[in-house]
């Protein structure tokens, strides 16, 4: 890795990575412990007194887990024997032996880190038969999603109005709802559950009306260059594949979705291959349990436009125009920049994209590998030779990485704004084509 900035990591205090793992964390830890001892009686009644018995055991692995966070042990190998186990553990001796120290909580790169810790809670609830199943974050997923639901109300009710009109829309309207929905996309990334340390953080207002006053806090913008790659590829009646890769579950999933069936309707994309989790993460990122969960939940709705668009939803899965994809590469603590060699079947399958939608903070961390890049270092240059296919990260900022910038941007930020990295109030639409 010579030649590339340090990774960011919990050294300095008060910076945010700091601060998130002495704070964050362990508040996340507390609640996922608090829900097993809550959901106590359901597994009773489930399993018997093997389901308490079990609630005890991960509760037991939790509480151990945030004394090691919290008095800063060195991070240990995984013992659940999955097939990413083996992959964790090489991580790790790989980063004893270049940094000559016990890999530890502050001290090790913040990415390892805090993926490791979500890594642990699986292996807490997997290791507990017969709960192993159980999302520990499903609790907080559905509130969020119910919470948002006059958002979801209002944005089926437009897509609805918009997907009448499809096939007459001259270009200038088609790209207008194209960089509407688009940035609906982005700042749906707002109500991510991780950052609020899973407390309730869902979308209130009408999410396209905020579009306009939300412009000024887009710190790049690269619409125009997603647009061209789009229609030039309609007109030339070429087959287009989008992928994107997920981020949270509730109001941003449903942001997703309607952007894809957009796109989908309106002939800009002829093939949407999503990418979600497979394990619990982040407290809210989607698998397909919240996926499925999500399309049922909007078919059953009580209001007509929700509900048409579950049915559509379900009716793309079924067709294969929408396909859904899970990787373990993606829960895994690497940068994208080693998924060549980590994982090359997904990297190969990323290549027969169009474009590529990279949603949220912790894929964009995991794009340009988590470093403290100046402002102003191109994002090719961050994404350090992953280029699978034309990608674009829709991103809010709630991380210390950002790259990209125009010369003074940043500093002119902090001037402003100190914490405009970290609270998700501005976002990003970064582009990035090959050649
Ligand atoms: O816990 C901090 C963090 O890693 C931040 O980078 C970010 O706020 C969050 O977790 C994940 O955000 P997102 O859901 O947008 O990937
Ligand atoms: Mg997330």
């Amino acid at each position: 890795l010579v030649g590339l900035p340090a990774s960011l990591t919990g050294k300095i205090k008060g910076s945010f990575a700091y601060n998130t793992i002495k704070d964050r964390l362990p508040l996340i830890l507390t609640r996922v412990i608090d829900t097993l001892h809550r959901h106590k009686h359901e597994f009773f009644e489930e399993h018997g007194e093997k389901g308490i018995e079990a609630e005890k055991k991960a509760i037991g692995y939790l509480s151990k887990l945030r004394n090691e966070l919290q008095t800063d042990k060195p991070l240990i190998a995984l013992n659940d024997n999955l097939p990413d186990t083996p992959l964790w553990n090489q991580y790790l001796e790989y980063h004893k032996n270049v940094s000559n120290e016990p890999p530890s909580w502050f001290q090790s790169p913040w990415l390892y880190t805090e993926c490791y810790l979500y890594r642990r809670i699986h292996e807490a609830v997997i290791q507990s038969p017969p709960i192993s199943n159980y999302d520990v974050f499903k609790e907080e997923k559905n509130h969020a999603f119910f919470e948002s639901q006059q958002a979801m109300i209002s944005l089926s009710s437009c897509l609805q109005e918009m997907l009448k009109n499809t096939d007459g829309l001259d270009e200038k309207r088609l790209k207008e709802e194209f960089c509407n929905l688009i940035q609906v996309s982005l700042w749906g990334n707002k109500c991510d559950l991780s950052i609020s340390a899973g407390a309730d953080n869902s979308q209130k207002s009408d999410p396209l009306q905020s579009v306009e006053e939300l412009k000024k806090f887009i710190l790049v913008d690269h619409v125009e260059k997603l647009w061209s790659l789009l229609i030039n590829k309609k007109k030339n009646k070429t087959p287009t594949r989008l992928d994107i890769v997920l981020d949270n579950a509730g109001f941003e999933l449903i942001t997703d979705l309607v952007l894809a069936d957009f796109l989908i309707s309106s002939e800009l994309v002829t093939e949407i291959n999503f990418h979600g989790k497979s394990i619990p993460w982040y407290v809210s990122d989607t698998t397909k349990h919240d996926l499925d969960w999500t399309i049922g939940q909007m078919k059953a709705a009580n209001h007509k436009w929700m509900a048409r668009c579950g049915v559509s939803w379900e009716g793309y899965l079924k067709k294969g125009v929408w396909i859904y994809h899970d990787h373990m590469f993606w829960t895994l603590p690497h940068e994208f920049s080693s998924m060549a060699e980590i994982a090359p079947d997904l990297y190969t399958e990323l290549q027969k994209s169009s474009l590529i939608i990279f949603k949220g903070d912790l894929n964009y961390r995991k794009l340009t590998g988590d470093r403290k890049w100046e402002f102003t270092v191109p994002f090719h240059q961050a994404l350090n030779n992953f280029q699978p296919a034309p990608l674009c990260s829709l991103r809010t900022l709630k991380s210390d990485t950002q790259v990209g910038l125009k010369p003074g941007q940043g500093e002119q930020l902090m001037n402003i704004d100190p914490e405009w990295m970290i609270t998700g109030k501005y976002g990003i639409i970064q582009f990035d084509a090959t050649s």
